[in-house]
């Protein structure tokens, strides 16, 4: 049996929904895979922070934090360390980054990366922020000091659209990536193309643990552009920024158009795409109105499409939940389960 000892950067959804995971599934997966996860510390700037070496039982963290609303109540050996000393200074083999997305600085996730990397810590993530502006210099950093950095629910959630692209994809000469890669928003337009309005929609994706903490991001097709940024440079090689990506979100559809879509057997889809042209690459986010019988169209809810579009394979598409509690934390097992894969078995 191998263990990894976990320090969770950030309490929020993401780490309450991998708890949770880790609270059902923990036994199952040291039996299944001989590897035992183990929290030793929680950092999180408004619930608090706590450190036992020793580790900490995610039923007790889930519980106190639904019950409290905060884990001051809990006691640990260490209490009140800030993200940077608990990523220095814990035992923790593997840091889970799960701090707030910033798409404009990828702060503080990147100097959480850095602090890991040069402490020896392999980093797991579902933060676009790091992943969209700093991949490859993070990713060199962690090569230099032998430690993986794990970004596989920056895409899609636990949907394992970058593995599917760098590990199985990746020798079929991929030329375009196209489809719906945030729930928020296709949750919003599938709740309005059933008559709701779209600050009910709005506010049930958030109630819902799909919307970024600013809604803005996933509205204005910032959050997106992110994710097209992260396809186009794990799986495409190439260097693009988020000003590259051509970005149009759904604030500017009205009820109206709606309607008048619905009214022609068409539905409204924010589709992000990058493709490989003879100028190069070119990257969008926008609205599309698509007919009702195409495949994206009938793509509903929070979950996510992408269709990889390949030389040898032709179209290959991969359809699954792309936001949400277990989903995303379902993405930190995969990363762990692939470091296990290369360091453990
Ligand atoms: N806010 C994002 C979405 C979360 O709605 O898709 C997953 O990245």
């Amino acid at each position: 049996m191998k263990t990894y000892r976990l320090a969770l950067i950030g309490f929020g959804t993401v780490g309450q929904g991998f708890s949770q995971i880790l609270r059902d599934f923990g036994a199952q997966y040291e039996k299944d895979f001989g590897a035992c996860f183990r929290i030793t510390a929680v950092s999180d700037l408004q619930k608090g922070s706590l450190y036992d070496p020793q580790g900490l039982d995610p039923a007790l963290l889930l519980r106190t934090v639904e019950t409290t609303g905060s884990l001051e109540s809990i006691s640990a050996p260490h209490k009140g360390w800030d993200a940077l000393k608990t990523i220095r200074e814990s035992n923790a083999d593997v840091v889970a980054e799960l701090s707030f997305t910033d798409l404009k600085t990828g702060e503080p996730a990147i100097s959480h990366f850095k602090a890991a990397i040069q402490t020896g810590k392999h980093v797991i993530t579902t933060n676009k922020g790091p992943v969209a502006l700093a991949y490859q210099e993070l990713n060199s950093l962690a090569c230099q000091h032998g430690v993986t950095i794990g970004v596989e629910g920056s895409v899609m959630s636990g949907t394992p659209s970058l593995r599917m692209g760098t590990e199985m994809l990746s020798a079929a000469d991929i030329t375009c990536i196209q489809g719906i890669v945030n729930g928020t928003t296709n949750y919003i337009l599938s709740q309005m193309d059933a008559g709701a309005a779209y600050a009910d929609a709005l506010a049930e994706a958030q109630a819902r643990g799909y919307a970024e903490a600013d809604p803005t991001g996933d509205v204005e097709g910032f959050d997106a552009a992110g994710k097209v940024v992260i396809l186009a440079n794990l799986l495409m090689g190439t260097r693009l920024r988020m000003a590259d990506v051509d970005r149009q979100g759904i604030t500017g559809l009205t009820v109206e158009d709606i309607r008048q879509a619905k009214q022609k057997n068409e539905r409204w889809k924010l589709i992000g795409r990058v493709e490989k042209t003879s100028a190069g690459v070119k990257a969008s986010v926008k609205p599309h109105r698509l007919p009702e019988s195409h495949p994206l169209a009938q793509v509903g809810g929070a979950t996510n499409a992408i269709t990889f579009t390949t030389t040898l394979l032709g179209d290959v598409t991969l359809i699954g939940p792309g936001a949400g509690r277990l989903a995303t934390g379902y993405a930190l097992v995969e990363d762990l389960l692939a470091l296990h894969r290369i360091s453990g078995e």
